[in-house]
């Protein structure tokens, strides 16, 4: 089975977890980026308001293969108790009928986004094989 890791991170925290996700699954890691990196003010207003209405936030353009991948783990941090806006773009990208993992990655972690992001990866015809919150 073929398996891709996805991310976004703001501080580190959740590269670090995906750079080691990837190296267990033996996977491809692919980042994605805000085409411009908010900072710290930004983060926490426009940021946090942006996820909690699950908004799309500017990215650079995500130009990863999914398409050839058949299971796809989706980690990102949690803002407001919500996925960070960035990774909003890549459950946008999924081919349906992938088996999508999500990891969320919080301070508390309980993030409480379970039923958020398996709503969103339904509504691409994926299943949500898994599901994880952990402290960042
Ligand atoms: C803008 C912002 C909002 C956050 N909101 C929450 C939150 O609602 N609940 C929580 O447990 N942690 C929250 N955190 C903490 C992050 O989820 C946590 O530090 C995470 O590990 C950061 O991942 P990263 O280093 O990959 O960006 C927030 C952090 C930021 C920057």
């Amino acid at each position: 089975m073929k398996t891709a890791v996805v991310f976004y991170s703001w501080s580190g925290h959740t590269r670090a977890r995906a750079e080691a996700r990837a190296q267990k699954e033996n996977a491809e890691l692919f980042e994605i980026k805000d085409a411009q990196r908010p900072g710290t003010l930004k983060a926490y207003t426009a940021g946090c308001f942006a996820a909690m209405r699950m908004k799309r936030t500017p990215t650079q353009p995500f130009t990863a293969p999914l398409g050839e991948y058949d299971r796809i783990i989706v980690m990102a941090p949690v803002w407001a108790g919500h996925p960070a806006p960035a990774i909003n773009t890549v459950f946008d990208a999924l081919p349906s009928g992938k088996e999508v993992v999500v990891v969320m990655v919080s301070g508390g972690g309980r993030s409480g986004c379970r039923g958020k992001v398996q709503a969103l990866v339904e509504s691409k015809g994926c299943i949500l094989a898994g599901y994880e919150d952990v402290r960042g």
